[in-house]
């Protein structure tokens, strides 16, 4: 464990996204640890507004994969969880409990569409850390959200319920080489935001730009910068997620007695 301070810091350090994957390479037991640190994490006042599907049938892992825009490699996955924001168990309480009150309920509005979101967000990462820290290998992939209404069909989510992120894991097949790069720019500020200059700006991308085997950049920057906005922002999958959120909050924001 040389030059780490200790063993979670080395597991924060060494993570790596997998998306390769040994067959049938987490127990029962494991799965339990896993899930139980999602319990475990941060959440907004006690309530833990997340929930988790547990994809086990071989065909439901194809279809999640289809709709995480063709990535087939999750349906190869030996666990493959749909992490959902979820403010209904709550909300059939306080209908059951404040009617009685003799007051007009309010609905979760969009403070708590993010607040949901946060808890089910540090669940995940508690899980990735967990399982990390026993060997198994994840990977966040963020396009379960693409497809909302086939997603919240086939699941059966109910009202109050979005998929927020699936996380995939296993052992690896094979452990990626390195660590993949992050920016090069700063990012914590002492008491105030503070607008980075533009030469620092432009540096934040060169560590992310492929280098070949002498180490020289594949790319200009601004080759780099443009082929990611295409990527991004500039993709007709960032135009379809687009929409397929908009129905999610829609569905979420419609009041249900009335809508
Ligand atoms: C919100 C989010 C969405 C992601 N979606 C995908 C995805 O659709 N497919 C994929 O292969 N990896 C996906 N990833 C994994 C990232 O590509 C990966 O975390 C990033 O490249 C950094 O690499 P590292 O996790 O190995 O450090 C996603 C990660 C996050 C946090």
């Amino acid at each position: 464990m040389a030059g780490y301070i200790n063993e979670t810091l080395k597991v924060i350090e060494e993570r790596t996204s997998c998306r390769s994957f040994i067959p049938d390479s987490i127990t029962e037991e494991e799965r339990q640890i896993i899930t139980s640190a999602a319990l475990r994490a941060p959440n907004g006042g006690k309530m833990s507004k997340f929930s988790l599907i547990d994809v086990r049938d071989p065909e439901l892992k194809k279809r999640v994969a289809k709709w995480c825009d063709d990535q087939s490699f999750i349906a190869e996955a030996p666990a493959v969880y749909v992490i959902l924001s979820d403010f209904s168990r709550w909300f059939r309480l306080f209908s059951s409990h404040v009617k009685s009150m003799g007051a007009p309920i309010n609905f979760p509005r969009e403070d708590e569409i993010l607040l949901c979101e946060i808890d089910a967000v540090l669940a995940a990462e508690n899980m990735v850390i967990a399982a990390e820290s026993m060997g198994i290998s994840s990977c966040f992939i963020a396009d379960i959200i693409l497809n909302y209404k086939e997603v919240k069909e086939t699941l059966k989510l109910p009202k109050y319920v979005m998929p927020i992120t699936l996380l995939i894991m296993g052992r690896p097949r094979n452990k990626p080489a390195k660590r993949s790069s992050r920016i090069n720019a700063p990012y914590v500020y002492t008491d105030c935001y503070q607008e980075i200059a533009d030469d620092e700006l432009e540096a934040m991308v060169d560590t992310l730009i492929p280098k070949d085997k002498e180490g020289t950049p594949t790319m200009s920057r601004d080759e780099y910068i443009r082929r990611y906005y295409v990527r991004r922002l500039g993709s007709w999958l960032s135009v379809d997620r687009t929409m397929s959120v908009r129905d999610m909050f829609a569905d979420w924001l419609k009041n249900p007695y009335t809508d």
